[in-house]
């Protein structure tokens, strides 16, 4: 039977998100925003690409969530972007109402969902859609990790010069500057980055990625699409799929990496269950002290929220 995907934002990043699933075939996919027409047209059109691209026409674009009902996974990328000079942190307010609002709709038109949270800034969004749906802690679950991992890893296979697919690369921690390339963990075919570069240039590569979204602010006028709606649909086939897939996600923490009520990013696996399990990885003192700092950021923006 096929699957149903809502993807809430139907802006640059959820259109992505929407072309990747409609390209996989196996779910039905409904695009929900609130500016009339703008869901239809786009549904349209990337319904009229599965004439050239291959894929069923199975795209429905909404200004409700009636048509959403029963979705297997609702993916939340509704909200402002950053503008050049703003950080993540600076949506907190806008955005934290935006998401309050889409939580509540999707939850009740799809009650047994999985949420997969895209709007910034991230973990901080993460506890909204928590505290608004109610749901298990399994069943919300942030999309950074495979982006900001996506970005390590570009980096480094452009600085070999070598293929990307060769490159296992991991990024723990909050989606924000102080977030943490695990260099102990980072590999090209098996041989430790470290044994490759300099210091530093890894450092260099390190500092590209932390500061990586804003690179993209700084060309784009907004923030990026492509590589984030791409790592969402991939979180979304983990999910759909039941593949149990490990990958960077922003999860709920009681414990783990000793950190107690927070959503920040950790290898995880994600099954039909949505977070089925956290992975612990063995970091050096240097990479769980960034870590500890990485936590304190994403305490700072969570504690400005209304609910957490
Ligand atoms: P965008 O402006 O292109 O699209 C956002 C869409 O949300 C707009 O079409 C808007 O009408 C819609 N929207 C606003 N309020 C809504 C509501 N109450 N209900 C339904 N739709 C609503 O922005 P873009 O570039 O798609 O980014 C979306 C969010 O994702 C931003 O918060 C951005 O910062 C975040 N983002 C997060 C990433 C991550 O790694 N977690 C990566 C890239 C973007
Ligand atoms: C990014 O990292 C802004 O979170 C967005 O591209």
């Amino acid at each position: 039977m096929r699957k149903k995907v809502t993807v809430v934002g139907a802006g640059n990043v959820g259109a992505t998100c929407a072309q990747e699933l409609a390209r996989r075939d196996y779910a039905d996919v409904v695009l929900v925003d609130i500016i009339p027409n703008y869901p239809q047209g786009k549904a349209l059109d990337l319904n009229q690409a599965g004439a050239v691209l291959g894929y069923e026409p199975t795209i429905t674009g909404s200004n409700g969530y009636e048509e959403s009902a029963d979705s297997d996974v609702v993916v939340i990328t509704a909200g402002k972007p950053r503008s050049p000079g703003m950080s993540r942190d600076d949506l907190v307010t806008t955005n934290e109402a935006i998401v309050s609002a889409v939580t509540k709709e999707a939850v009740r038109h799809s009650p047994k969902a999985i949420l997969v949270v895209v709007s910034n800034p991230l973990d901080a969004m993460c506890h909204v859609a928590k505290a608004l749906s109610r749901f298990q802690k399994n069943r919300v679950v942030g999309m950074a990790g495979i982006l900001d991992t996506a970005r390590f890893a570009a980096f480094i296979s452009q600085e070999l010069d070598v293929s990307v697919k060769d490159v296992t690369a991991v990024v723990l921690g909050g989606h924000g500057d102080q977030m943490v390339p695990v260099v102990s963990a980072t590999n090209v075919g098996g041989i430790p980055l470290e044994e490759l570069m300099p210091k530093s240039r890894i450092r260099k590569l390190v500092d590209r990625t932390r500061f990586g979204g804003g690179e993209l602010v700084g060309l784009l006028g907004t923030s990026a699409w492509y590589a984030p709606g791409a790592a969402a649909a991939q979180m979304v086939d983990s999910i759909c799929l039941d593949e149990k897939r490990v990958l960077p996600c922003t999860a709920y923490l009681e414990g783990e990496y000793g950190i107690e009520g927070l959503y920040m990013g950790v290898p995880a696996k994600l099954g039909a269950a949505g977070v089925e399990d956290i992975v612990k990885l063995r970091l050096t003192p240097e990479e769980k002290k960034m870590l500890r700092a990485s936590a304190a950021a994403v305490r700072d923006v969570v504690s400005v929220l209304k609910k957490k």
